[in-house]
């Protein structure tokens, strides 16, 4: 199959490659720079059936461009790993003025699913997975507020940005899924693991003390991601979030057209 993978090169991401390689698949993976195509290279040695492609995920003009690439080189895409996030210390602000979480978390894998759109299309049986976190039971009681999102009042690590980012991914991607039944969209919590991103100033001091204990080793989390895709009790499903004990879960809530408004606004459509 021909698979694109986003943060690939690091992480639950790099053994998700490394996986998706021994199974004999095709890789796209979505780059930041030549300096990770490098570390990934380094990591898993050079393959014929790796194509790197390079975009800032922060960048919509970049997402827009690497999509492009894709197609022109590949026209067919069988399924589309949208596993690259972000867990930062502060409120940063993308290029397009949306705080980074809400940019990279949230928009980032809607606009490169949206422009990956019609190569899914051409596809079989096409698949779109999202690394998400958390738990449907808590989407399912969440109002989502859009504007805070793209500029939080107050910014409060990992339960803050990060959780509501994510938050608001699942609740897009099941919207996704309402318009587009021909492709199967599915969201889900890796677990906690044990990842330069648990370890990064983004992390909460409790978070620092529990990982040593609690945190999974990262072939854990890329083999849930891996069965979310592939595995058999989800074949039949759309729309869905899988928990990281592997069920599914559905979600209630829905995005209302004001949210939608409000996430079309913070999306800057090409000239
Ligand atoms: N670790 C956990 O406990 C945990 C729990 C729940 C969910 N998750 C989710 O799992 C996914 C993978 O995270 P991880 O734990 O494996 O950490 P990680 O190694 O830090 O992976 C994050 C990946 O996202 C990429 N990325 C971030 N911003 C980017 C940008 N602007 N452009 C291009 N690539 C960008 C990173 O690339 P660079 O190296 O270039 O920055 C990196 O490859 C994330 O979505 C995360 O939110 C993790």
């Amino acid at each position: 199959m021909h698979l694109i993978l986003t943060g690939g090169h690091s992480g639950l991401g790099l053994e998700l490659t490394k996986m998706l390689l021994n199974q004999g698949h095709q890789l796209g993976l979505i780059l930041r720079n030549e300096k990770r195509k490098a570390d990934a290279i380094d990591a898993i040695g050079a393959s014929d059936n790796i194509d790197f492609f390079f975009a800032d995920l922060s960048k919509q003009s970049d997402i827009r461009q690497v999509a492009k690439e894709i197609i022109s080189k590949w026209d067919v895409v069988d399924g589309l790993f949208s596993n690259a996030g972000v867990l930062l210390e502060q409120a940063y602000y993308s290029d397009q003025g949306n705080e980074m979480h809400f940019e990279v978390n949230t928009l980032a894998p809607y606009i490169l699913s949206r422009e990956l759109m019609p190569a899914l299309e051409k596809a079989q049986n096409p698949f779109i997975v999202v690394t998400a976190s958390g738990s449907a039971r808590e989407i399912n009681n969440w109002s989502p507020d859009i504007p805070d999102l793209k500029k939080p009042a107050k910014f409060v690590k990992l339960t803050g940005s990060y959780r509501y980012s994510k938050l608001a991914l699942v609740m897009l991607m099941v919207h996704m899924a309402e318009e587009n039944k021909h492709i199967r969209i599915i969201s889900l919590n890796p677990g906690a693991i044990d990842t330069k991103m648990a370890r990064g100033k983004g992390a909460p001091f409790f978070i620092k003390l529990l990982r040593p204990f609690v945190f999974e080793a990262p072939e854990k989390g890329a083999q849930r991601v891996y069965d979310a895709a592939f595995g058999d009790k989800y074949q039949t499903h759309t729309g869905i979030f899988v928990s990281s004990k592997g069920e599914i879960q559905h979600i209630e809530n829905k995005l209302n057209s004001r949210h939608l408004g409000q996430i079309n606004a913070a999306i800057i459509e090409e000239e």
